[in-house]
């Protein structure tokens, strides 16, 4: 289904934004202004899109979308030497249509449970361009890896030891990354710091030696990579810096046991502006800064450069989508707070509540109002926590009004449940004026599909 295109004037919306880092933006780079003030993205009236597609709706922005792709794609070409890839961390929101826009940009894929795996292989990611994680994969996860030659990142002996028994039963020689823990701290969120030692994912560097001896054995596996990744939202460049000394440790190391290791993956990790106050660095600034050390890391250990591969999430796709929401209820508590309630919450974005995260929103039909009031804008759901952000100026709104929250595109539709069985909402892909179906709001009736009634306890008719 389409939105047909606004004619109407429209000029930028966010000023200075940096079309080529586009995770330092707030709002994706199409974002703009019609000659009546409403707030379009991609050419489409939000309004439009929200009686069109009902509320909330997630809008992602394909020009952003396909700006971050490029930015890493050409920081990568201009800054290292060697080969290099980006593979985007597909946990950030998965969908078919993801998988394939991030395919057609030449990027690879992370996914971490066979259900990314299905997507971006349904998606048209070529399989020798995905690579799987995760710290605990079920032999159905395993075998479906291997069955279509996608790259394991072994995390732990239980990885090695399903492996042993299903690559050689499935006749396949399967192409292997080790991850490790490289013990480097950096300042984030605790639940999204996995660099650290006490982090359940990833070997010991203690483990590194005796499990390339190990694998060196094994006439299944062809060990071509080593991964680390240390966490998430990091606006430092410093912790990337310390990594790839510790990563080309660890490859001389697999070098020197005879595993034909070409491939070192950094993980992910950029931040991004979420309100106006965060700094991230651009994402030229992190691919240089850690290009130049893995060449730096490589030339002072005597390595051949590896192809240098990392795995961004949120800055690829953050900034691109925003989440349309109607405002319902409104409770004024004198001298305290004032409530709006919106359509959603917490089931659609579950991070203020989980990692205390700040967002950025405004009216979608005068985005450019002078705030009149503070307030609070509270999800649906039956939980006092079920808080979107706090303290948010607005010019006066009612019951109806659109409110548009910015920078949704990554861990909000991936990370959503449905509780209080509420369904998931809908998402959009805009360009050019253009709105297309990418995710078909859930139906209330279909959130009872699953579940079953014994026999005994059905009425008697
Ligand atoms: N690679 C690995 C192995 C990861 O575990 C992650 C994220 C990434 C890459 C991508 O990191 P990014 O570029 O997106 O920072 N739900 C949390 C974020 C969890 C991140 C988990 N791992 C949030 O909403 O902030």
């Amino acid at each position: 289904m389409t939105v047909s295109p606004v004619t109407a004037a429209t000029r930028p919306f966010e000023l200075n934004a940096d079309s080529l880092s586009p995770n330092r933006n707030l709002t994706p780079l199409t974002s703009a202004l019609d000659d009546r003030e409403q707030l379009q993205v991609g050419g489409c009236d939000l309004g439009e899109l929200a009686r069109r597609y009902g509320t909330p709706l997630y809008v992602l922005d394909e020009v952003t979308l396909r700006a971050s792709c490029r930015a890493y794609r050409e920081a990568l070409a201009a800054h290292y030497p060697g080969p290099s890839l980006a593979l985007y961390a597909s946990k950030a929101n998965s969908s078919l249509m993801l998988s394939a826009l991030v395919a057609s940009e030449g990027l690879g894929l992370d996914a971490v449970s066979a259900g990314e795996l299905l997507t971006a292989l349904q998606g048209g990611m070529p399989p020798e361009r995905i690579v799987l994680h995760g710290n605990n994969k079920s032999d159905e996860e395993l075998s479906l890896a291997v069955a279509h030659g996608v790259t394991v990142v072994v995390d732990n002996d239980h990885d090695l030891e399903r492996l042993t028994e299903l690559a050689p039963a499935a006749g396949r020689v399967v192409p292997l990354m080790l991850r490790f823990t490289p013990g480097i701290e950096c300042h984030t969120h605790e639940y999204i710091r996995t660099g650290h030692l006490d982090s359940k994912f990833g070997f010991d560097p203690d483990q590194l030696d005796p499990v390339l001896r190990r694998l060196a054995s094994c006439p299944w596996a062809r060990l071509t990579g080593l991964h680390a990744h240390i966490g998430s939202q990091i606006f430092e460049l410093q912790p990337h810096r310390d990594l790839a000394g510790v990563m080309a440790d660890a490859l001389a190391l697999a070098r020197s046991l005879g595993h034909p290791v070409t491939d070192l993956n950094v993980g992910g990790g950029l931040g991004i502006r979420y309100v106006s106050s965060d700094d991230p660095p651009t994402i030229q600034e992190w691919v240089k800064g850690v290009a130049e050390s893995v060449v730096r890391a490589c030339r002072e250990r005597d390595l051949e450069l590896p192809r240098l591969l990392c795995e961004p999430g949120r800055s690829l796709v953050a900034t691109a989508g925003l989440t349309v929401y109607t405002i319902g209820s409104r409770k004024q508590i004198p001298g305290l707070r004032t409530y709006l309630s919106v359509d959603g919450g917490m089931s659609d974005n579950p991070r203020p509540i989980t990692y205390q995260s700040s967002y950025t929103a405004v009216l979608a039909e005068r985005p450019t109002a002078t705030p009149t009031e503070t307030v609070t804008v509270a999800g649906k759901h039956c939980e006092s926590g079920d808080v979107l952000l706090k303290d948010l100026a607005l010019p006066a709104s009612s019951s109806g009004d659109l409110l548009v929250v910015f920078a949704t595109g990554a861990y909000n539709a991936s990370m959503a449940s449905n509780y209080n069985r509420i369904p998931r909402p809908a998402a959009v892909l805009v360009h050019g004026g253009q709105a297309e179906l990418v995710q078909r709001r859930e139906r209330p009736d279909e959130l009872l599909l699953h579940d079953v009634l014994p026999e005994r306890f059905r009425p008697i008719a």
